[in-house]
């Protein structure tokens, strides 16, 4: 084992072999729920050890406790609740004790649950304190209204995984990674989240990291995020192409993070700092307005959060400014490193390049590798012409 899991030892609720087919078989008899693709990959989060110490969706205590103190209620420190919805109805044809199927749209069971709590939850509450705003506008906000209105809670069993395979070679479980960790000699990984193509400042701060640790886990979510977002198939694409031109191949792995994008800025950051600790990293980027949509988050409120829980979470974070092109540098720079006005420095807006891209125009080599831009063209002029 490369480093410890968050809360004690790596949560494992997947079964296999002639369990897994005794399991399944017993599982098509048992009542069942439908879940959607987000819950589906909270399940296999849990399942995989990803989101240890968690073995099931949260009961009340730990939900009430992590809402108001980002902790569980044994004091284990954790900011976004991983909870199972459902609609009243729904609830009402459950009984605490049953075990229950949970299925896909697609009628796979993905897994079961054994029914140990249902509870009402106050969404507006649950906003404020997770997302920091009420408003609908916010996309993870948006979502949690959605949703329905009781939580199911209690330990689950992992049955199937959630079809990958159109980034297998990148699919690493948390046990995989730390393997792989230790077959390379790394004893130092920092562990980069992302949601997007990764553009000249992202390149500059894993490689500031790179500098001092030995290894980086490029560990793109790939699961749900909203529909303005690039999509991970394209994206996938593009990191491969950075990665070959750009980085020394000894020193880089890409793996995928294969969970929904809450976009709840600090909260979301102390999760994915948890998450990368467990998939083995022993550092964690947070860089400007992390995890944020909108206006929603302060540029630094990600890192201001996660320095007070930085002693007990087990991964040491590494802060870094808000970095750009500076045209007078001639060099990548944050507000510490170069002494230029802002007229120098090369900003864009993910809605600008995004235009820019869907014309087929190539934002400035300063803002993005042309590599990268080849990809990202192609990428979403297939996207239009498929839709
Ligand atoms: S996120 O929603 O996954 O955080 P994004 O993919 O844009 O969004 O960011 C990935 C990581 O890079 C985050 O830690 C973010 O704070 C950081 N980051 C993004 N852009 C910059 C930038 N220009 N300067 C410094 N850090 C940045």
């Amino acid at each position: 084992m490369t480093s410890k899991a968050h809360g004690g030892d790596l949560v494992n609720r997947q079964v296999t072999g002639s369990e897994r087919e005794k399991a399944l078989k017993n599982a098509e008899s048992l009542p069942s729920l439908f879940i959607s693709d987000w819950a589906i990959s909270d399940l296999e989060l849990i399942g995989i050890g990803g989101f240890s110490p968690l073995t099931g969706f949260l009961g009340q205590k730990d939900y009430e406790s992590v809402v108001h103190t980002s902790r569980l209620s044994n004091g284990t420190v954790w900011s976004v609740p991983i909870t199972l919805s459902v609609t009243a109805e729904e609830a009402d044809s459950y009984q605490v004790g049953d075990e229950i199927a949970l299925k896909g749209e697609d009628g796979v069971i993905y897994g079961t649950i054994e029914l140990t709590e249902k509870y009402a939850y106050d969404k507006q509450l649950e906003a404020q304190k997770i997302y920091g705003t009420t408003e609908e506008a916010h996309a993870g906000v948006k979502k949690l209204y959605e949703r329905g209105d009781v939580y199911l809670a209690g330990p689950i069993t992992l049955l199937n995984r959630p079809d990958h395979s159109e980034f297998e070679e990148f699919h690493l479980d948390p046990v995989e990674t730390r393997q792989l960790f230790q077959e390379l000699g790394w004893k130092t990984i920092v562990g980069f989240q992302t949601r997007n193509p990764v553009h000249r400042a992202h390149e500059y701060i894993q490689k500031a990291a790179l500098e001092v640790v030995d290894g980086l886990l490029l560990n793109p979510l790939v699961g749900e995020t909203k529909s303005d977002d690039i999509s991970a198939a394209v994206r996938m694409e593009s990191y491969q192409v950075i990665l070959k031109h750009y980085y020394p191949a000894d020193r880089a792995r890409l793996a995928i993070y294969p969970a929904a994008m809450r976009y709840a800025g600090p909260k979301e950051a102390v999760l994915h700092a948890i998450v990368r600790k467990n998939y083995g990293c022993t550092h964690f980027i947070v860089g400007r307005d992390h995890a944020g949509v909108g206006d929603y988050y302060g540029t630094y409120e990600a890192q201001e959060f996660i320095s007070q829980f930085e002693e007990e979470l087990g991964i040491q974070i590494f802060k870094f400014e808000h970095s750009f092109y500076c045209n007078a540098c001639e060099n990548m720079a944050t507000a510490k490193t170069c002494p230029h006005t802002a007229e120098n420095h090369v900003h864009l807006s993910g809605t600008k390049v995004r235009e820019l891209l869907r014309n087929g125009e190539k934002p400035p080599k300063q803002f993005s590798r042309p590599e990268v831009a080849d990809v990202l063209i192609k990428g979403l002029r297939e996207t239009v012409t498929s839709n």
